[in-house]
């Protein structure tokens, strides 16, 4: 069915007694996607973002893993958590019928991908984060989109760049705001816990 087909039927009057479910029904579809967007990659990614950007798991993401959303980057999963993601991609990817039908990856793409995704996954702390009066703000604030980053990745002068790129995410995903208090005491927070990590 064409455009005129789906704006026709949307147009039909409701037949009798119908009309109470379906706009209880119109309702849920729109808390459904609006949920669903908090749990998608976010926008504005190319492949030039992408680690390893020139290796054929990056190219192999940008072509098949864009069909439904924006482009995923490895860096929002822990190696230990990519496994089950990329498994229920497959299973949306797979389940589609005509004519929704996307770009399907072979066994040996699927192989190339998954491995990508694991190679360049986030670092993320193990047990052991210093203890300290910023650490329950860190693990909140930190671990929303996330796992809990290992602190031990940066630099302190990186640290604060990342930290203020993640203020942002949070203004763009979830509609929120760190204060500048916020994110200094993160930032001190992440850049004593790799100290104190290293000097052990
Ligand atoms: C057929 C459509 C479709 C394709 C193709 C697709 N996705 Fe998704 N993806 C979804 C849907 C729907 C969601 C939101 C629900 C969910 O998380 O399962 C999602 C959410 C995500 C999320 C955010 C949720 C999370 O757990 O972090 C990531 C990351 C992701 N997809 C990665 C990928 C990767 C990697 C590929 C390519 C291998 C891919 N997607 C291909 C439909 C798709
Ligand atoms: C609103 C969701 C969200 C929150 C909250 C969030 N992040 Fe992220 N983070 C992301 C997304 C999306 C990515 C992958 C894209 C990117 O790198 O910007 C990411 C990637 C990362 C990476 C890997 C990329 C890199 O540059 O090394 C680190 C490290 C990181 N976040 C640290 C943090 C820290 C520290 C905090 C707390 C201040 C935080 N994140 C809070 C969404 C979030």
């Amino acid at each position: 069915m064409g455009m005129l087909g789906l704006l026709a039927c949307a147009d039909r009057a409701p037949e009798r007694g119908t009309d109470a479910p379906s706009a209880e029904a119109h309702d849920r579809d729109a808390i459904l996607l609006a949920s669903a967007k908090v749990a998608l990659p976010p926008a504005g990614l190319t492949l030039v973002d992408l680690p390893d950007a020139k290796s054929e798991g990056a190219r192999l993401v940008e072509r098949y893993c864009t069909a439904c959303h924006a482009l995923p980057t490895p860096l929002t999963h822990s190696s230990a958590d990519w496994p089950r993601v990329v498994r229920r991609m497959w299973l949306r990817m797979d389940g589609l019928e005509e004519p929704a039908r996307v770009p399907i990856p072979s066994s040996a793409e699927r192989t190339v991908l998954l491995r990508y995704f694991i190679e360049h996954a986030l670092r993320v702390s193990e047990a052991g984060l210093p203890t300290g009066p910023d650490r329950p703000l860190f693990v909140a604030v930190c671990g929303r989109c996330h796992e809990l980053p290992d602190p031990e990745q940066y630099s302190s002068a990186e640290w604060s760049a990342v930290v203020d790129r993640m203020g942002a995410r949070m203004t763009i995903m979830l509609n929120q705001s760190l204060t500048p208090t916020e994110r200094s005491r993160i930032a001190g927070y992440l850049e004593g816990a790799a100290g104190a990590r290293a000097n052990r």
